[in-house]
């Protein structure tokens, strides 16, 4: 049985929060001198002279209507970064608990654990399809043990982690389970958003840097139990979604047909490049994706990467990982990018 106050670190139960002033005052007055602000006016413009909602009430409430959950279900962080790191300082322990992933996946949640010095256990995805063994991660599983994270979409190997696998983990594990569903709006499958109802050890995170191409302005999402978003709230820097990112979230948030376009455009597009790159001399294999991305598989990544940047054209070479030996992670581009990368592989020069 999932018991929330048994994995929180004893130090945050204890703690109290920071008190901000505009926590403290509740109400309605004409003159704010409370908050140390500059009362003169911002030399940025506007009302940026002022600290933003804490709580980032209205954004919340506008999150909450789209995506079918309560607003107090929803935590924000400055990038889905944030809240990895804040996961890991809500439930591990320094020096005493671990996280379990599965890589090849997403780099943040190791350095994360990394500098919060938090063990990092993993289990290595199936080789063949990069989905999770879910046996052998059950039998991972160690008192210490506080957060299973899975990636899905994977990063960066593009494609979705089986529902019935995840579903096993959420019910095999009596800790926390993050879903990091970065790339969900590129995929078919529903977001377990969707399923916070019952697990209540669930957390998912989204971001506004996809899809919604909002990657500069840093805002990311957290869904879970109204107990678990508290929490987060009450250990999150007070001001950590800025008053623009704030206004601008806001106003994208009612551009969902554009959203759509964009979204069926990418999607396009990541098929066009699925077929064309594997009739590639060069290309051994391109993997299925369900992401804004693809991951291909060559002859030799190092060489690809250089000749291509020669071409001015920069991927991600993830080589080095183990897992995606001469893979390079490349993201889908607008139509005339695309043409200039399937121009460019098409021409590399054949070596025996
Ligand atoms: C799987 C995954 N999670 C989280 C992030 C971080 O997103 P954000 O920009 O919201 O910090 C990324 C960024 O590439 C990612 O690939």
């Amino acid at each position: 049985m999932f018991n929330l106050e048994s994995i929180v670190r004893p130090n945050v139960l204890k703690m109290k929060p920071y008190s901000s002033a505009r926590d403290e005052f509740k109400g309605t007055a004409t003159v704010f001198i409370d908050a140390n602000e500059n009362n003169l006016g911002s030399l940025a413009g506007k009302n940026y002279n002022r600290y933003p909602d804490p709580h980032q009430r209205k954004l919340k409430e506008r999150i909450a209507e789209i995506k079918s959950v309560l607003p107090n279900q929803i935590f924000l962080g400055n990038g889905s970064d944030e809240a990895i790191d804040l996961l890991l300082r809500l439930f591990c322990r320094p020096g005493q608990d671990a996280l379990l992933s599965f890589p090849p996946t997403y780099g943040m949640y190791e350095v994360s654990a990394n500098l919060n010095e938090v063990r990092i256990d993993e289990v290595q995805l199936t080789a063949d399809d990069f989905q999770i063994p879910v046996e052998k991660v059950l039998q991972n599983i160690k008192p210490e043990t506080k957060i299973i994270f899975i990636c899905s979409p994977n990063n960066p190997t593009g494609n979705s982690i089986n529902a019935k696998s995840i579903e096993a983990v959420l019910r095999g594990f009596e800790g926390v389970v993050v879903i990091d569903e970065a790339y969900i709006d590129f995929a078919e499958s529903p977001s377990w958003t969707n399923r916070l109802k019952e697990f209540p050890n669930l957390v998912v995170l989204q971001t506004f840097s996809k899809a919604w191409g909002m990657a500069g302005l840093r805002l990311g999402l957290a869904f879970a139990s109204v107990e678990i978003i508290s929490l987060l709230d009450k250990i999150k820097p007070p001001y950590n979604i800025n008053e623009s990112t704030q206004e601008l979230a806001l106003a994208a948030l009612e551009k969902s047909e554009e959203l759509k376009f964009m979204i069926e455009e990418i999607l396009q597009e990541r098929e066009l490049l699925t077929k064309a790159l594997p009739t590639l001399y060069a290309v051994i294999e391109v993997y299925p994706s369900d992401a804004n991305f693809i991951l291909v598989k060559v002859k030799d990544a190092q060489e690809m990467y250089n000749y291509l940047l020669e071409k001015g054209i920069v991927v991600r070479n993830r080589s080095s990982v183990p897992g995606c030996q001469n893979c390079l992670r490349i993201s889908v581009g607008t139509l005339e990018e695309n043409q200039q990368l399937i121009q460019a592989m098409t021409n590399f020069p054949i070596q025996d």
